[in-house]
């Protein structure tokens, strides 16, 4: 987003007035809760309520009209039914608003696209930005302005939710206030017909009061501009999202592997990954998750040590620590030193660190306070099973007092406490003062997970993008030949001749149409060849004996030519034969699948598995985003599960690795710069040894004159 439209969506959080039109002193309307949550919110800026009747609100007068209203008006919440709403917008941009928050339903998701399209052409001819239609408004913290009809007295904090679902997202102020986590805004997108999830990240992520973004999403609509807010977001704080349904779009008319092979959320989930995001399969782990990143240091290590009084619950985290990649400290020296001061001795200094049943609250103290103090240990897990050496008074002040030294210490501890009622009480206190506390083990490691998600991340992460010089123009003559011939796919010798242009050569092959020419050709290719009868007459070329292979000098090409002309002529003898094709024999190697391909709701994305059965019946592949560097691309290979294949296994060795990602980069490139390819799809790729290289033995390419997956598509 350009520095322009940074500040404008600037207005949208931070108004300096706002007016609600279809303010209303009926209590029970949308109108009045607007204008109620944002008197009793404490707006900094000022509030104009308009309603053609006039009179008062809560003290405000009302204006008749917008244009009653001296000053400039940043943000107009709009409350009225749908078929008055284009002539109030006309009237906003009149007075010259900002921003609309379009709170009315009855548009795009009643199938009323038509009004929505003129209202949102409209504002936008005439500078202003629209939020909606068909949301329940915004809450921004920076102004202390809750210009929803959400149940008020939001809590202010420095998490931010951005909401697809209007109900879910009023669901969410609800859950935040009772959970104690404070917003720094919340907004709800709705029919996202202007303003969308990427514009109000730019707002989002550079706002300082914002630690965490919390984002739920059912669809996406302009996957390009989303993917590039998205990593830009990642790299300044923790993003999790949440998302539900499952588009059809990627998926309809999918005439590759490429499209087909993975539901749209196979691909979201890639995608999400590749920008840092934290996916969340649930609300109550997206809550969790954002209330301790939003709380809690860093760590500054991968070293975890778990500090527990019963064994079961121990090992119940280190498998919690495997499944969210929390990596455990093993150095059992160290940890011995560290300790055995405070481990009884029929307790166990490993990791987890068992100071036994009979651990009284000082035991902890000592354990945790041991761990705190090394600087080996990065992050601490505190586990407590109900004995009847604590009580459940002293148990709330050992983890208040606990929290409060790691707070303080900038390391990150996560407790889960299990145990009968006056436990579970205890949880529920310490939650609402912010303790990350938790009574299933594996919700307090999976908040640490995705701490140690974000930092890996964020590690690995540069903003190189790899791609290779090729001769776009030359690509775009091919495809645009198919083109003008009727055609959305290219022959076998234009997909040939782009794939050589794209520096993608694939198995040699030419007409001979004497055995001279056969000779020639063959050495011309490199021998061992194959050669094949071309003739129209004969389909079955292999039953006709027209075919041979492996042929590895002038000899046996002479006998073969000879050999196949006779076969041929006694299988059919009417057939005609145009010539005897002589190609490059492909050696055999590991088969893969390459694809590339702009997808309707994600723009490029590319794809990588192995063939034959293992994406046939398997679906083993990957996907990524395009643009991406070569790191990602090893990234995506690894993921797939048939990986060590590729390792070499049973003493086979090393495939060559390095030319498929070549090839993936090669692919990557194509994708993004050619404005007519919508997809390519290599299959099979042959991978030979390490060093050996690949070889492509077959290609589709489909092409289109409709620019896909483009920001306004
Ligand atoms: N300018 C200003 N005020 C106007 C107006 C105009 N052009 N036209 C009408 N009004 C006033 C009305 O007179 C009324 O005030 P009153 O109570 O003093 O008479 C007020 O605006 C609201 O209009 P009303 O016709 O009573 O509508 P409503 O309050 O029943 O419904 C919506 C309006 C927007 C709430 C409704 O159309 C709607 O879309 N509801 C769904 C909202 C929703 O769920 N959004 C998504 C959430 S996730």
């Amino acid at each position: 987003m350009s520095i322009n439209n940074s500040l404008k969506i600037t207005r949208l959080f931070e108004p300096r007035t706002v007016a609600v039109i279809g303010a209303s002193s009926n209590p029970n309307k949308i109108g009045y809760t607007i204008v109620k949550n944002i008197v009793q919110g404490g707006y900094s800026g000022h509030v104009y309520p308009v309603n053609p009747k006039g009179g008062k609100i809560l003290e405000l007068p009302i204006y008749q009209t917008i244009d009653e209203i001296e000053g400039e008006i940043d943000v107009a919440t709009i409350a009225i039914p749908a078929p008055f709403v284009f002539d109030v917008v006309k009237a906003c941009a009149a007075k010259g608003v900002k921003y609309l928050s379009i709170i009315t339903s009855g548009f795009s998701e009643v199938g009323n696209t038509e009004e929505e399209k003129q209202i949102v052409t409209y504002a936008r001819e005439h500078g202003m930005g629209v939020l909606g239609p068909n949301i329940f408004g915004i809450y921004s913290a920076a102004v202390s302005l809750d210009a929803t009809f959400g149940p008020g007295k939001i809590m202010a904090g420095n998490v931010a939710i951005i909401t697809q679902s209007g109900a879910l997202g009023i669901a969410m102020i609800g859950k935040t206030a009772t959970e104690k986590i404070g917003l720094s805004a919340i907004v709800s997108v709705g029919n996202k017909a202007d303003v969308d999830e990427a514009d109000l990240l730019d707002y989002l992520t550079y706002h300082d009061g914002t630690k965490v973004i919390l984002m739920y999403i059912e669809g996406i609509k302009q996957g390009e501009k989303f993917i590039k807010a998205l990593k830009e977001a990642t790299q300044k704080k923790p993003v999790v999202v949440i998302k539900s349904g499952r588009s059809k779009r990627g998926a309809v008319a999918a005439a590759s592997h490429t499209g087909s092979l993975a539901g749209t959320d196979e691909i979201f989930d890639a995608i999400m990954r590749q920008c840092g995001v934290l996916r969340a399969e649930s609300l109550d782990d997206a809550f969790s998750w954002a209330k301790f990143l939003a709380d809690t240091p860093m760590p500054d290590g991968e070293n975890t040590v778990i500090v527990t009084n019963g064994g079961g619950i121990g090992v119940m985290a280190t498998d919690a620590c495997e499944k969210y990649n929390v990596k455990l400290y093993d150095d059992l020296h160290t940890l011995k030193q560290i300790f055995s001061p405070v481990t009884p001795d029929f307790g166990s200094t490993k990791n987890p660190v068992d100071i036994t049943g009979q651990a009284a609250p000082n035991d902890y103290n000592s354990a945790l306070g041991a761990g705190l103090k090394n600087n080996e240990i990065s992050s601490m897990i505190a586990l407590y099973c109900e004995t009847a050496v604590f009580d459940a008074d002293s148990l709330s002040r050992m983890i208040k007092t606990n929290y409060a030294n790691y707070q303080a210490g900038q390391k990150p501890i996560v407790f889960s406490i299990l145990g009968g009622e006056a436990v579970e009480n205890s949880i529920t206190t310490l939650r609402k003062e912010g303790v990350p506390i938790f009574a299933d083990v594996y919700e307090a490691v999976s908040c640490l997970g995705a701490a140690y998600k974000w930092r890996s991340y964020l590690q690995d992460y540069t903003e190189e993008v790899d791609t290779t010089a090729m001769d776009i123009n030359a690509i775009e003559q091919i495809a645009q030949n198919a083109l003008q011939d009727g055609r959305t796919f290219l022959l076998a010798d234009e997909a040939q001749q782009l794939m050589a242009v794209a520096g993608l050569p694939m198995p040699q092959s030419h007409v001979a149409h004497s055995l001279d020419e056969a000779v020639r050709l063959a050495e011309k290719i490199g021998y061992p060849v194959v050669m094949k009868v071309v003739s129209r007459d004969i389909l079955h070329k292999s039953d006709a004996g027209g075919v041979a292979l492996d042929l590895d000098n002038k000899e046996e090409i002479i006998d073969a030519y000879q050999a196949i002309i006779q076969n041929c002529r006694a299988y059919n003898p009417q057939a005609v034969i145009q010539g005897i094709e002589v190609s490059e024999m492909v050696k055999s190697g590991t088969e893969v699948i390459l694809g590339a391909r702009k997808d309707g709701a994600f723009g490029p994305i590319v794809m990588f598995g192995l063939g034959g059965i293992y994406v046939e019946v398997m679906k083993d592949v990957a996907f990524r985003a395009a643009p991406l560097n070569r790191s990602e691309i090893v990234s995506m290979i690894k993921e797939i599960k048939s990986y060590p294949l590729l390792l070499g296994v049973r003493g086979e060795a090393r495939k060559d690795i390095e030319s498929i990602i070549d090839t993936l980069v090669k692919l990557a490139t194509l994708i993004r710069q050619s404005k007519s390819i919508t997809d390519i799809e290599i299959n099979p790729l042959m991978v030979y040894e390490q060093g050996d290289g690949t070889k492509a033995v077959d290609v589709r390419v489909l092409v289109s004159n409709v620019e896909k997956g483009n920001p306004n598509g």
